[in-house]
């Protein structure tokens, strides 16, 4: 079975005084998260698409779907956890109470506030996990990166041709991600804000898929004034 897990359960702290958290926010009149959903309910291979939202904003997010007619019964609304990972677990489970989980089924997780996701990034998330077990999606470094450990002089410049950014989705067999997070103790679990890390600290295979330049979370302000351009076809994506 495949599975889409939308990661909506943030604040988004980051975008400032803002009246709902960024995922809710508009962008060319609907809101983030509707524009993600809609590139996922086009796969028909998803068994279920779940959403998981801050608990105060799951009937915000219920009344969303309906307001912008998607009614696909694939998918669920369930809440997010307190950290990015914890959201992932808690879709697993939810996943777990309606059907028990197979060794090759596989879960793609994405950021909701990454709506300009491409057809081909899915389906070489889908195929990659089914493939490799883990799959991280990714652009190279374009500027080069500075390490500065202690945030004040370099400690060291890597090559940039071994540098990437990561972006999502980010997608995994089920079995092997929560095998692998339950392996990390307490601390480590605090530390790993990242999905594919999880699988890289269990010493397994993360395999790349090409991202796009325009595949953009949303951040910060800026990033939804560049988000508005990219929408508008001011800044060209496919
Ligand atoms: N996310 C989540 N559950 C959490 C935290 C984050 O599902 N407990 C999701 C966010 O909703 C977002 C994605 O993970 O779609 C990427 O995270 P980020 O951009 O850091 O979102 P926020 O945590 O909302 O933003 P900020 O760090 O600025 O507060």
């Amino acid at each position: 079975m495949k599975y889409a897990g939308i990661l909506a359960g943030g604040i988004g702290s980051r975008m400032g005084n803002v009246p709902l958290p960024k995922q809710f926010l508009d962008l060319d009149n609907k809101p983030i998260l509707i524009h993600t959903i809609e590139k996922f309910i086009l796969l028909n291979e998803f068994e279920k698409i779940i959403i998981a939202t801050p608990s105060k904003w799951l009937s915000h997010t219920i009344d969303t779907l309906k307001k912008y007619n998607i009614s696909d019964s694939r998918i669920d609304v369930i809440a997010g956890g307190k950290d990015r990972n914890e959201t992932i677990m808690n879709i697993i489970e939810h996943i777990e109470k309606y059907k028990p989980i197979e060794e090759d089924d596989i879960i793609v997780t994405h950021d909701a506030v990454r709506p300009f996701l491409t057809y081909r990034i899915i389906k070489e998330n889908i195929d990659g996990a089914i493939k490799y077990g883990a799959v991280d999606t990714v652009i190279e470094a374009i500027d080069t990166i500075v390490v500065a450990k202690n945030q004040d002089s370099v400690t060291s410049i890597p090559i940039r041709s071994h540098m990437y950014q990561g972006q999502t989705p980010q997608s995994f067999k089920i079995k092997l991600l929560k095998e692998s997070y339950n392996r990390l103790n307490e601390k480590q679990k605090e530390v790993l804000t990242d999905a594919c890390k999880i699988i890289v600290e269990n010493n397994q295979t993360v395999k790349l898929v090409r991202g796009e330049t325009f595949n953009i979370k949303v951040t910060t302000p800026y990033d939804l004034q560049v988000a508005n351009a990219i929408i508008k076809g001011d800044i060209h994506h496919d």
